[in-house]
């Protein structure tokens, strides 16, 4: 059972700490789903915690999915059998950078709906859906009183930031939410977060960078943190966001300092915005977050292994952070404080062999100043502390982490041309030594998609109509079909008074394309943007198409189901007099025809008329192309490269990959990272001047072994001949470790510290290096014992060096997946220069094992 008290969440009558990994079931495949999981039980999480994805699961009204990715039941019992507990935010508004934030966008057309307010259709959908989701779980018994996982849900997302938006009515609204929610007899907790006025039985939680210092309502609930952002989402053509480690670590390390005892990454893993999925407007496909684990499920390092050290040492001090009823604060300079954690314990849980009370001890020190280091005195002992950093002191003597002080290793991932799928060792042998099989396939076909009407599912009607009332959302694309006389009169008289007619529109968003007698003449993007796009017209009559184009529906604010998409305000055409458009009869078309026919799949591509695509036919706009390629070997997660195309959609084997858009980030605005000081998310950004995304994850379970079906379209342009299929993996590791940093956290355990039992002094620091599953270290590219400079990719010797350093490393490293060694001067054969502080650099490369390369030939 699960309960709840000031400092602490109690679980079957044990106070607990817990971390929590933030996944989102849709965003990776059930084949993923136990590889990210037992990462995250690796890397020290307690907890999963995924929202629930309502217009995945109820994609037509009354009509409901749980299959494939879907498949939360499967997922709960997955994170169940792993022994990790859950906690599920239902929403079922989740923002969350997903389409529409979660909602079905059929609740749009629901009869007098408002959403999110206390409004009687919407609170009836509402609670329909929930209450559907509690029972499948109670049914399914998932509960953790029923013995299954589930120990916390959530109810709304971040309701307290819209509330006002809404006057009296929202207030209502939250306390029928925790009355609702309360009502559906779960029997565990549930949370809001970001509401300050959540009511006496529903825990109000903090979202953000940092939450150290945040006090829930009342002192009767704990201390939560539901998103600890750990990085943030990308943009077409924005920037990537990166959240510094040490900064991440530095604010899990003050929340817990402050008295925290629930804390979630979000994300832990961020995954995938497959299909359609992606909210915005204008989010990318991937939704890699900068988190731990990466897009692929891959590690993140040194991240990754830095925040399960930073758990390990925070879990030494869980028996004093748990029995404490306050923390003891000790101010120890101007910006420097400690927190002291001291209580008598039943010595029973440490070990077995010892009775009777004994006392623990645990405490955090923390330097906050941004610049500079700082000496404190603590408990009559002096400690350094870095800038910006927490030392965690698990006896309240030894410190065994420090939050700036990163000795895990820093992977460089690469993406690798990939080895056909051949049986042939002479293929294989000539495919390594020449660039040949770079492009996905050498043999192209494609299909022009009509700029036409070209299906009886169109409409006409006098007037604009709003693009999501047309498409319901089953395409990105509306075609708005006209025709316009123009006079001789009118073409002279523009000419002479230098006038261009423009298409004037008051509001569009996300993209606009517009055609006159089938040719493309203009593109619009922005969100809500004016638009005024000059045009040229023939005499006599002109085929005028609109095509507005959704890139992922709004997901944050209020007032989403009036949001809409497409047109907004007046729309004319302006030149000597105005037309105003909106009066004219207007042809509605839904989609592609490719979509329509459905030629991604395997079972209809052949509906279309394909032609075999010669290279001097591209790039060409408005454009289906169609290949076959086979699986690269081995197991590494699977790439498509489509930095050669221009703006679309990829299916493989009929699986929507999702959208894809050359778009390039800025050229200015990148700047290297100091992790020091309060982050935001424009703070430490990567890739100016590149296209913020490129590489297209396609999951290793959608592929078979020869002959994939790659099935493109692309509006504005590209080169198929040079789509690759490329391997992710970590091809270099580096680690830097020096003789201050303390000896691994990993080597100690509670009972190290009971009653002032601490002798470190026998410790040294380790350096670590470990490749991905089936990798081994082929070489050592650098090592240097001593004075060496520079950063993973970028080292080079100083003065002082001992000259065994690449030997031994490479005699301890090489051939094996993983390796370690002591850092000192006794292992490098003696002291290569006294009286300096030395450190260990090393660079080895991560190449398949050859057993695993050729496993499968
Ligand atoms: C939060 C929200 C999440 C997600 C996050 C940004 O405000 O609750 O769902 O959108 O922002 O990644």
């Amino acid at each position: 059972m699960f309960n709840f008290c000031f400092w602490a969440i109690i679980i079957d009558g044990r106070r607990r700490m817990l971390i929590s990994a933030g996944i989102h079931y849709p965003r990776a495949t059930p084949q993923m789903w136990p590889d990210l999981i037992a990462k995250s039980k690796e890397g020290g999480a307690d907890v999963i915690q995924t929202y629930v994805f309502w217009n995945a699961h109820e994609p037509i009204r009354g009509q409901y999915n749980f299959e494939g990715r879907n498949d939360i039941v499967k997922f709960v019992k997955l994170v169940g059998s792993s022994g990790l507990y859950l906690h599920l935010r239902i929403g079922p508004y989740v923002c969350a950078e997903w389409n529409f934030g979660g909602f079905p966008v059929w609740l749009r057309d629901i009869p007098g709906i408002e959403f999110r307010t206390d409004n009687a259709p919407f609170k009836e959908e509402m609670q329909r859906f929930v209450k559907k989701i509690v029972d499948l779980m109670r049914e399914e018994k998932l509960f953790s009183w029923q013995g299954g996982p589930i120990i916390m849900l959530q109810i709304e997302n971040e309701y307290g930031n819209i509330e006002r938006s809404f006057g009296q009515r929202g207030k209502d609204y939250v306390k029928w939410v925790a009355n609702m929610a309360l009502g559906l007899g779960a029997g565990v907790p549930w949370v809001m977060c970001r509401q300050t006025d959540a009511s006496e039985n529903i825990i109000d939680a903090c979202n953000g960078y940092y939450c150290d210092g945040f006090k829930p309502n009342s002192n009767k609930k704990p201390i939560l943190l539901t998103e600890n952002w750990d990085g943030w989402f990308a943009t077409w053509g924005g920037r990537l966001p990166h959240r510094p480690t040490e900064d991440l670590a530095f604010a899990v390390a003050r929340f817990f300092q402050r008295g925290g005892s629930f804390m979630n990454y979000y994300m832990y893993f961020g995954g995938t915005n497959f299909g359609r999925t992606s909210g915005g407007p204008f989010y990318v496909t991937s939704y890699d977050y900068d988190a731990p684990l990466d897009e692929y499920g891959l590690l993140s390092q040194p991240k990754w292994g830095h925040l399960k050290d930073l758990h390990t040492a925070i879990k030494l001090c869980e028996p004093s952070l748990v029995a404490a009823d306050s923390a003891q604060y000790i101010k120890l300079g101007p910006k420097q404080e400690a927190h002291v954690y001291r209580a008598n314990i039943l010595s029973e849980g440490l070990n077995s062999t010892q009775v009777g009370s004994q006392s623990v001890c645990s405490a955090f020190l923390a330097n906050i100043d941004e610049h500079n280091a700082a000496s404190v005195t603590f408990l009559g002992q002096s400690y350094t502390l870095p800038p910006w950093s927490v030392s965690i002191l698990p006896n309240c003597r030894n410190t065994v982490f420090n939050t700036a002080k990163v000795t895990t290793q820093t992977s460089i991932k690469t993406a690798e041309f990939s080895l056909p799928h051949s049986r042939d060792l002479s293929i294989l042998q000539k495919f390594v030594t020449s660039s040949e099989g770079s492009s996905v396939s050498k043999s192209w076909m494609t299909v022009k998609e009509p700029i036409s009407l070209w299906s009886e599912n169109s409409f006409t009607i006098q007037g604009i109509l709003e693009h999501l009332n047309v498409t319901k959302d089953s395409s990105d694309y509306l075609w708005y079909m006209t025709r316009i006389y123009v006079s001789d009169d009118d073409i002279s008289f523009w000419k002479e008074n230098s006038i261009s007619p423009a298409v004037t529109i008051d509001g569009m968003r996300d993209v606009l394309r517009v055609f006159i007698n089938g040719q493309l003449t203009g593109s619009v993007i922005g969100g809500w943007v004016k638009v005024v796009l000059p045009v040229q017209f023939q005499p006599g009559y002109n085929d005028l198409m609109l095509l507005t184009q959704t890139v992922g529906l709004q997901n944050y604010g209020a007032f989403l189901e009036k949001d809409g998409a497409g047109f907004r305000g007046q729309i004319k055409l302006t030149g000597n007099r105005d037309i105003d458009l909106s009066k004219l009869l207007w042809t509605y078309q839904i989609g592609l025809k490719g979509e329509y026919q459905k030629i991604y799949s395997i079972e209809e591509n052949e509906k279309a008329e394909w032609t075999d695509l010669t290279p001097a036919a591209i790039p060409s706009t408005f454009t289906w192309y169609k290949t076959n390629f086979d699986a690269p070997l081995g197991v590494d997660p699977v790439a498509l490269d489509l930095s050669s195309m221009g703006k679309g959609q990829a299916w493989v084997n009929g699986k929507h990959i999702g959208r894809y858009w050359t778009q390039v980030a800025p050229t200015d605005g990148c700047r290297p990272c100091d992790y020091r000081g309060a982050y935001n998310s424009d703070k430490c950004t990567t890739n100016c001047g590149n296209a913020t995304q490129t590489w297209y994850h396609v999951p290793r379970s959608w592929l078979q072994e020869s002959h994939n079906l790659l099935v493109i379209f692309e509006e504005t342009g590209g080169n198929p001949f040079e789509i690759s299929v490329k391997l992710r993996t970590t091809g270099v590791v580096c680690a830097q470790v020096s003789e201050s940093h303390y000896p691994p956290v990993r080597n100690w355990s509670s009972s190290d510290f009971i009653d002032g039992k601490t002798s470190m002094n026998d410790m040294t620091p380790e350096m670590h290096l470990q490749c991905e599953d089936g990798h081994v270290i082929s070489s050592i590219e650098f090592a240097s014992y001593g004075s060496p400079q520079g950063s993973c990719q970028n080292f080079s010797r100083g003065n002082c060096h001992a000259p065994k350093s690449l030997s031994l490393l490479s005699e301890t490293c090489q051939g094996r997946n993983s390796c370690f060694l002591g850092i000192s001067n006794a292992v490098f054969g003696g002291d290569p220069c006294r009286g300096i502080v030395k450190a260990l650099a090393v660079q080895a490369r991560c190449t398949p094992s050859s057993n695993f390369r050729f496993a499968q030939l």
